[in-house]
C-alpha cells in the first residue's frame, strides 16, 4: 500500500497546528516539516511525535528541505514573511518573494503532487504558485473561502439551532473583504434559507460577521490557527479519500464564470487528483456584480506581483 505523505512549508502557528491536526486525525503516514528555523521545526517534530505515540497508526514526522519533495503527495504552504504588516499589499510583497524562492526549486527537484496554499493573500498566492509551478491547474488549490464558508455555516447554525453540516450555504470570491455569501443558492434540505427563516434571521449581519471573523480572532490572539488547520486537514482528507465532495475553494479559472488568469473562491469537486470540476452557479444579477468586483480585486494583487 502506498504511504500518504504531506509536506508543510512554514511551521508557525498555522503550520504546526495543521501538523497536530493531521496527527490526531490519522490522515497520512508522513508529515514532513520545512522551516528556515530548524530549531523550531525540530522542537515541533519531537512534540508531535510525543502526541503520535498515543495513536494506533504509525506517523512519521520528518524534517526536510523543501527541495526534498519528489515523493510528497500534498505540499501545504503556510509560510509568511513573518514581518509585522501594515497592509495586505505589504504582506503580498514579502510572501511572494518567499514563494519565488521555493516553488521553482521544488519543481526542478521533481515535485509531482498537489499544492495546497493557505498563505495570505490566499487567492493571489495560489495563482502565483500555479504560475511558478507550471502544474495543471487542478493540482494547485487555495483554502480560500472554505474557512469563511464554514464560519458562515456555524454562525447560521448557532442562530437557527441546526448543525453546521446540515446547512448548504456558502461564500464565494476573494478570501478577504470582497467575498460574499451566495444566498440565492443557500438551503437546508432543499428549502432556500430565505424562505425557511424569513424575518427571523438577519442574514446580511451573519454574512458580515463571517467575513470579519478572521480579523476578530486576529485582534485578540494575533493569529488564527485552529480553524484554518481544520480547513487544511479537511481538504487533504477529501483528496486522500477521493471523496468527490463539493467545497468552496480557491481555483484557477479558465473561462468559468467568464474569467481567466485568476484564482478565486468557487464551489468545486475534489478528488484524488485535486480539483475535479468547478461548479458554475447561476448567479443572480447582484451576485454577478459582487463576483466581478472580487475578481477585479484579486487581479489587482496578481498584477502587483507582475504575473
Ligand atoms: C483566517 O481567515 C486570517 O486567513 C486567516 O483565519
Amino acid at each position: 500500500m502506498k504511504l500518504r505523505k504531506v509536506m508543510i512549508i512554514g511551521v508557525g502557528n498555522v503550520g504546526s497546528t495543521t501538523a497536530y491536526t493531521f496527527v490526531n486525525r490519522g490522515i497520512c503516514e508522513e508529515i514532513a516539516l520545512v522551516d528556515l528555523n530548524k530549531e523550531l521545526a525540530y522542537g515541533h517534530a519531537q512534540d508531535l511525535l510525543d502526541a503520535a505515540a498515543y495513536r494506533q497508526n504509525m506517523v512519521k514526522v520528518s524534517l526536510r528541505e523543501s527541495t526534498d519533495c519528489a515523493d510528497i503527495d500534498i505540499v501545504i504552504i503556510t509560510v509568511t514573511s513573518g514581518l509585522a504588516q501594515k497592509s495586505r499589499k505589504e504582506e503580498l510583497d514579502g510572501t511572494s518573494k518567499i514563494i519565488e524562492s521555493i516553488v521553482p526549486n521544488m519543481m526542478k527537484n521533481g515535485f509531482n503532487g498537489i499544492f495546497l496554499v493557505a498563505t495570505n493573500p490566499c487567492d493571489a498566492i495560489t495563482y502565483q504558485v500555479w504560475k511558478l509551478s507550471g502544474l495543471p491547474r487542478h493540482r494547485v488549490i487555495g483554502t480560500g473561502v472554505w474557512l469563511d464558508t464554514v464560519r458562515l455555516r456555524r454562525l447560521l447554525g448557532e442562530k437557527m439551532d441546526i448543525g453546521p453540516q446540515s446547512i448548504d450555504a456558502f461564500i464565494v470570491g476573494e478570501h478577504g473583504d470582497s467575498q460574499f455569501p451566495v444566498w440565492s443558492h443557500s438551503s437546508i434540505y432543499g428549502i432556500n434559507l430565505n424562505k425557511l427563516e424569513k424575518n427571523k434571521v438577519d442574514f446580511a449581519q451573519i454574512g458580515t460577521q463571517a467575513r470579519k471573523m478572521g480579523f476578530e480572532i486576529m485582534e485578540r490572539k494575533h493569529c488564527t490557527e485552529y480553524g484554518i488547520a481544520s480547513t487544511i486537514t479537511e481538504i487533504c482528507q477529501h483528496i486522500f479519500t477521493n471523496s468527490h465532495r463539493a467545497l468552496a475553494l480557491s481555483c484557477i479559472l479558465d473561462g468559468e464564470y467568464g474569467y481567466k488568469n485568476v484564482a478565486i473562491g468557487v464551489p468545486a469537486i475534489l478528488d484524488q487528483h485535486g480539483i475535479k470540476k468547478i461548479i458554475e452557479l447561476d448567479f443572480i444579477e447582484k451576485e454577478k456584480q459582487l463576483f466581478a468586483n472580487s475578481v477585479e480585486i484579486v487581479k489587482g494583487y496578481i498584477e502587483h506581483i507582475n504575473l
